[in-house]
C-alpha cells in the first residue's frame, strides 16, 4: 500500500501563524505537524509516501524531511499543490504516484495516539472499495459526520449544524484505485472545493464503504483550540510512557 500525505492549503483558520509558514510545518508539543501523519504511515508499515503541499513554503519541506532518514526511510514523494482546490483535488495529484495500487491518505494536520496498522490490515483485507476511520466527538458539527444505519454508513455530511451521529469522519482515509476516477466525476462544492466527503459518498452509494471506530485519542489541529489539544495529548503520552518506563526499570531493580 501506498501513502500520501496531504500538507497543502493556506492554514487560514490560523492566522497569523501562517502568514509566513505552513501549517504542517508548526510545532506540536516537540516536533514540526507533519511528522506525527508520517510516523503513523511509518508505523503501518507503509514506506511509499508522498507528500503533496503548496503554497509558497514548500521547499520547507523538502528541507526539514529531506529523503525521510529520520522516519528510517530511504526515499519520500513530493507533490505541489497550485492553489487551492480542496482536499480531493490535492489527493487527485497523487494518481502518478499511486500506479494502480490501493492507498492510505492522511490529512497533514491529524494525530493519533495509537497505530493504525490494524486498520490498515482490515483495508488490505478488504480487497476494493474504501475505508475510513471514525471517532466519536463532543463536537461533531466542525467535521465529516456520518449517518449509521444496521452498522452501516448510508451518508456522510460535512459540517452538518445538526449531525446525524456523534462521529466525526477522521482524516484517515483508504482507498482503491478507483478514487481517482471517482474525482475527475466532482464538482466544486459552495466553497469552491473539491470535497472528500464527496468521494467518500460515492463509494458508500456503490455499497463500497467500510469503517473502523479508531482506538485511542485523535485530533485535528487546524485551529487554535485543537492546536493547542494537539500539543497537550502529544505531550501528556510522552510523559505517561516516560512514567512507565521509569517504574519498569524500578521493578527491574527490585527484583
Ligand atoms: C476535513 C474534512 C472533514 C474531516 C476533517 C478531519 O475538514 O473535510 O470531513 O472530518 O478534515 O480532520 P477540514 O479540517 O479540512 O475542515
Amino acid at each position: 500500500m501506498k501513502g500520501i500525505v496531504l500538507a497543502g492549503g493556506l492554514g487560514t483558520r490560523l492566522y497569523p501563524l501562517t502568514k509566513v509558514t505552513n501549517k504542517h510545518l508548526l510545532p506540536i508539543y516537540n516536533k514540526p505537524m507533519i511528522y506525527y501523519p508520517i510516523e503513523a504511515m511509518v508505523g503501518a508499515g507503509i514506506r511509499d509516501i508522498l507528500i503533496v503541499t503548496g503554497g509558497n513554503n514548500a521547499g520547507d519541506f523538502l528541507r526539514l524531511l529531506g529523503n525521510g532518514r529520520e522516519f528510517g526511510l530511504n526515499h519520500i514523494d513530493y507533490a505541489y499543490q497550485e492553489g487551492e482546490g480542496g482536499i480531493a483535488a490535492a489527493l487527485s495529484l497523487a494518481e502518478f504516484f499511486a500506479d494502480d495500487q490501493p492507498i492510505c491518505v492522511i490529512l497533514g494536520d491529524n494525530i493519533v495516539q495509537g497505530s493504525i496498522a490494524r486498520y490498515v490490515e482490515n483495508f488490505a483485507g478488504q480487497g476494493s472499495g474504501a475505508r475510513i476511520l471514525l471517532k466519536e466527538v463532543p463536537d461533531p458539527q466542525r467535521f465529516g459526520v456520518p449517518e449509521i444505519k444496521e452498522n452501516k454508513i448510508v451518508r456522510i455530511d460535512e459540517k452538518p449544524s445538526h449531525p446525524a451521529s456523534s462521529y466525526a469522519v477522521t482524516g484517515i482515509y483508504m482507498y482503491d484505485p478507483q478514487v481517482f476516477d471517482i474525482i475527475k466525476t466532482l464538482k466544486p462544492s459552495g466553497r469552491g472545493e473539491l470535497e472528500i466527503t464527496d468521494v467518500n459518498n460515492c463509494y458508500i452509494a456503490k455499497g463500497k464503504m467500510q469503517y473502523d471506530i479508531l482506538d485511542g485519542w485523535w485530533t485535528d489541529a487546524g485551529t487554535f483550540e485543537s492546536l493547542l489539544r494537539a500539543s497537550n495529548l502529544v505531550c501528556q503520552n510522552a510523559m505517561e510512557k516516560e512514567n512507565s518506563g521509569l517504574k519498569k526499570q524500578q521493578a527491574g531493580n527490585v527484583s
